[in-house]
């Protein structure tokens, strides 16, 4: 199968949707490869899932009170060098800025564990939770300025249990918008729908 599609992933923690990405690429069943993973934290988990896979592993944190320009166009300095045709957020914890936008802005998509328009920002399973919703879900979009508000590009609906509290609704999302990474990647590639 010819490799049609480089990838550069943005992660900041454990980096499950990462790998749910990589998994996909290993057995064949989306046209591209994750050619780097760059993280905000020398710490994050999914910079060892990246180097486990032989994959460009690479941190770019952000120290405090330095400047977030400066921190954004470096991140976009480091994005260039793969020549990505496709930038994906996953799990990633910054907001992308204009200077990286205007380089990257149209093909940089993000996941988020809810239904959005609803639930936007870092909390979505807790608020969908507070909200009392029966169904939630969650979304991959195309990153614009504004915080989770891009274009809607896939979603999927998850359940809310009895009994559920944030952390385990939250894992249930994950097992859907790991699922939603892959065929929002796997649409991008080439010759897809
Ligand atoms: C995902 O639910 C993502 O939408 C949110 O953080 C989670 C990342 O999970 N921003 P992981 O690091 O890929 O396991």
């Amino acid at each position: 199968m010819d490799v049609t599609l480089d990838v550069v992933v943005l992660v900041s923690g454990t980096g499950t949707l990462l790998q749910s990405l990589i998994d996909a690429v290993e057995a064949g069943e989306v046209n591209a490869r994750v050619v780097a993973v760059i993280s905000d934290s020398e710490a994050a988990p999914a910079l060892a899932r990246a180097r486990h896979h032989g994959i460009a592993a690479i941190a770019h944190p952000h120290v405090k009170g330095a400047n977030r320009a400066a921190w954004d166009e470096e991140l976009a300095d480091i994005v260039a060098v793969f020549e990505p045709g496709l930038v994906a957020s996953a799990g990633f914890m910054k907001l992308l800025g204009e200077g990286f936008l205007a380089r990257f802005g149209g093909r940089t998509i993000n996941t988020h564990p809810s239904l959005l328009p609803s639930f936007p920002g870092m909390r979505a399973a807790r608020d969908a939770l507070a909200a009392g919703v029966k169904v939630t879900g969650a979304t991959v979009f195309l990153v614009d300025e504004g915080i989770d508000t891009g274009r809607i590009l896939v979603q999927a609906a998850v359940e809310v249990l009895e009994g559920d509290d944030a952390e385990v609704l939250h894992e249930r999302i994950k097992i859907v918008e790991r699922q939603l990474l892959v065929r929002a990647v796997r649409q991008w590639t080439p010759g897809e729908a």
